[in-house]
């Protein structure tokens, strides 16, 4: 913290880099700061601003879980800032965010940078504003905008900010000077009128109405996370108790969120995130320390579902592409498609924010000669998953583009080592597994092959972050993570259907635990075909299968052929207009349950000599769900990733693993390992042709060795690893 005085004006700065979070050391130095400044007479107003062009990130997150942190709180801070004698004025550049913004609500002007960002994240962590923030704020913007920001979360830019009255003036630069002259200009003044905690909730013809509207729509979006509905009640509390009351009531509010293991988890995935950029892979490479290569221009082959939405992601982040086709016609279609998905992503662009220019010189290339490729930094190929293919053309692209150029592929599951082999630089070859809608989903997994040099996965680690989203380095298998851990609960979830289960009652239980939609909504959305497509390439179904093969069972392991007989009959999900529901169309989007399933579900246990049974919402939870984990488990102990903090990256941003769950890992550290090698145990001595649900001898050693912690579990790997 640092304190100076511009004439009568004293300066207090936040410093506490990077962002200058409210730890219990600068709430003190900034409570000190304004008590100095309110008794010293030489001093007539005060400018809050922050250290590095950075306002503040709000509390030191860190700090939640510290018996410290009661001692000092932020709403006593704000309070006292508010009622200073003298005026104070916020200056805010780049974010003021949670505490940020409380603090500076509890100033009585605030000036921002046009290219600054407010807002109060506080329920993305499983919190809310509790500095007093949903008081105040409902009482400057209203109700409605205030509870928008309140439960999403979201950061607002300074035009929008302006707009709303949150703050009093948008400079383009010298913010801090700008606050300095604005509070020479109000000495003197009357701050009652400035003091939002005297201010009246500006009224809404219909309060009553929009709450409950609005509470409607929240707990649907929701989705059992406590934070946004508790947010909710906070803000509510302003519009039928005075101030102080409602300062009681977040504070009691607060006090729910914070004791709850949803909070935990989400903080937990804030770091995990933050993290994934640092930490080791289990195999040792060392792309940490490697340089990234610099990516100025990009190529994209092949324009379908996926193809068209990495090409917007990178035209988004400004990086020159070439996008590429195997005819002229596949190509008139695929540019269509982007130039469609551009316009819709252009015309999102923030008031203030440079446009989106896709159409300038160079932006954007359409080609169908491989040899337009000659130049660029990094090739992302994402034709049809087919091996042979994808080999056909690593090694054209091998001859094709320059040396340095990285060579990626999108596969969802084939080897990222065969793929290499085509090529004369495996070293330059890796896996970037995008996901659908590829310039919406923030997940991309970074598979390294055998040969990857570590500079190719600093590159590729780099362009994730460039392209704002989260990259995890994983290790080469089938399916690599993410869809690894998949195969085994959507088995599960066909097995329950075969024994008596309804889809419809298991996509219910998944989604009332937080899934955004169930494992059968999940495959018709995707489309049946293309599981059934890798299934025949694996010879599991089809003319290659071995002729005595028994009809449910496949390489000794228990196998459902019920995808494959609704692929068989043309039900290949939406797309088809019906797969394991009926749509209204090919194409729609609305799930019916079909009773033509129903009956065909009850001729095949007819003939396969099956009983059905009632099936509990809680076998089907645990099935589905430790399945998932189990693999999680024999993934880590592959060193296929470096922690289980990967895993839960992963399934949180790319698999809709409800985030209040912290992913699959972190819920499994929760229910308590013991819990879930019993649950296991149980369900494999069911189905013991079903090795998935056997436990993994990690998950074993584990338990045996007292469950520890999940951050000390690869610690333990590399005790025990050996010997598993
Ligand atoms: N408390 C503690 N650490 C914080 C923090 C906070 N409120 N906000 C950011 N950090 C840390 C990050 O963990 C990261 O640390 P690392 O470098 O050791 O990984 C570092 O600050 C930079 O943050 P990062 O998110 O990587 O930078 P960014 O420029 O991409 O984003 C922010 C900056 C401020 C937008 C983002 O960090 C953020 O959203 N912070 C949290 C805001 C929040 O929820 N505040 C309410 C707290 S109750
Ligand atoms: P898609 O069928 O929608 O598109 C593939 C495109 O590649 C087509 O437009 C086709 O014309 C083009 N193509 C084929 N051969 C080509 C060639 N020789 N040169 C140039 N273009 C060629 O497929 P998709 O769903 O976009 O999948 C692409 C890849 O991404 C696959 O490897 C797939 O497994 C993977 N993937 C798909 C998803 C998904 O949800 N669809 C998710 C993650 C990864």
């Amino acid at each position: 913290m640092a304190q100076q005085a511009s004439g009568t004006v004293a300066v207090i700065r936040l410093c506490n880099p990077p962002v200058n979070a409210l730890s219990l050391t600068v709430l003190q130095a900034l409570e000190d700061g304004l008590r100095r400044a309110e008794a010293d007479p030489s001093v007539k107003a005060a400018v809050i601003c922050g250290e590095n062009g950075q306002f503040s990130a709000g509390a030191d997150i860190r700090e939640f879980s510290s018996p410290r942190r009661q001692g000092l709180a932020l709403g006593p801070v704000v309070s006292l800032i508010e009622s200073s004698r003298k005026p104070v004025v916020a200056a805010i550049e780049g974010f003021a965010l949670g505490g940020g913004l409380e603090v500076a609500l509890g100033c009585h002007y605030r000036i921002a940078h046009v290219k600054a960002r407010m807002g109060l994240p506080e329920v993305t962590i499983g919190l809310l504003p509790a500095a007093e923030g949903t008081q105040r704020l409902p009482r400057l913007i209203g109700v409605p905008a205030a509870l928008e920001m309140i439960t999403t979360g979201r950061h607002i830019p300074a035009a929008e900010a302006l707009k709303l009255g949150l703050i009093d003036e948008a400079v383009e630069e010298n913010t801090v000077e700008a606050a300095i002259d604005l509070a020479k200009k109000v000495i003197g003044q009357p701050l009652g009128p400035r003091r939002l905690s005297q201010k009246p909730v500006p009224k809404l013809p219909n309060m009553e109405a929009f709450l409950s509207d609005a509470l409607v729509k929240l707990k649907k979006q929701a989705r059992g996370c406590l934070a946004p509905e508790l947010c909710f009640q906070a803000v509510r509390a302003c519009t039928q108790q005075p101030f102080a009351a409602g300062v009681r009531r977040e504070r009691e509010l607060f006090g729910v969120l914070l004791g709850s293991g949803q909070a935990q988890a989400l903080q937990y995935l804030f770091f995990a995130e933050r993290a994934m950029h640092r930490w080791a892979t289990a195999t040792g490479a060392s792309w940490q320390r490697a340089a990234p290569q610099p990516v100025r221009t990009a190529a994209v082959i092949g324009l379908g579902t996926m193809g068209r939405g990495i090409v917007t992601s990178l035209v988004k982040a400004r990086i020159p592409v070439v996008a590429l086709e195997q005819d002229g016609e596949c190509l008139s279609a695929g540019r269509r498609a982007v130039m469609a998905l551009l316009e819709r992503e252009a015309a999102k662009t923030e008031q203030g924010a440079p446009a989106l220019d896709f159409r300038g010189p160079g932006r954007l290339r359409f080609a169908v000669d491989l040899a337009a490729l000659a130049d660029v930094d990094v090739v992302i190929e994402a034709v049809f998953e087919d091996m042979q293919l994808k080999k056909e053309i690593f090694r054209k692209l091998s001859k094709v583009c320059k040396p340095g150029a990285l060579l990626c592929t999108n596969t969802s599951a084939l080897s990222i080592d065969e793929i290499a082999s085509a090529t004369s630089r495996p070293q330059q070859v890796l896996g970037t597994h995008f996901f659908s809608p590829a310039h919406v989903m923030r997940l991309v997994e970074i598979i390294y092959g055998w040969h990857t040099a570590p500079s190719a996965i600093a590159t590729a680690v780099q362009l994730a972050k460039t392209l704002h989203k989260v990259g995890v380095v994983v290790g080469n298998c089938f399916g690599f993570v993410g869809n690894r851990m998949m195969f085994p609960y959507l088995q599960q979830a066909v097995f329950l259907l075969e024994e008596g289960s309804r889809a419809e009652a298991v996509d219910q239980v998944l989604e009332d635990f937080g899934f955004k939609i169930g494992p059968f909504r999940m495959s018709d959305l995707a489309g049946l075909d293309v599981g059934w497509r890798s299934r025949k390439g694996q010879g599991l179904t089809g003319a290659s299968l071995p002729a005595g093969t028994p009809p449910r069972q496949r390489q000794g392991r228990r196998y459902s052929p019920l995808p494959d007989l609704l692929c068989e009959q043309g039900r290949f999900g939406q797309k088809a207009g019906r797969g394991w529901y009926l749509y209204e169309r090919a194409g729609g989007r609305v799930a019916r349950p079909d009773p033509w399933l129903h009956s065909f579900l009850c001729h095949y246990r007819d003939a396969h000599g099956i009983r059905p049974r009632a099936i509990g919402p809680e076998e089907i939870l645990e099935r589905c769900l430790l399945a998932l984990i189990n693999e999680g488990f024999a993934i880590l102990a592959e060193g296929i990733a470096a922690g289980p903090e990967h895993l839960d990256v992963i399934y949180t941003n790319g698999y809709g693993w409800p985030r209040h769950r912290g992913g699959p890992m972190f819920y499994a550290s929760t229910l308590g390992l013991p819990h879930v090698l019993a649950q296991l145990q149980k369900y494999s001595e069911a189905h013991p042709d079903s090795p998935e649900l056997r436990p993994s001898a990690w998950l074993q050693r584990l338990v045996a060795m007292g469950s520890p912690p999940l951050q000390e579990w690869m610690s333990c790997l590399g005790q025990h690893g050996s010997k598993l």
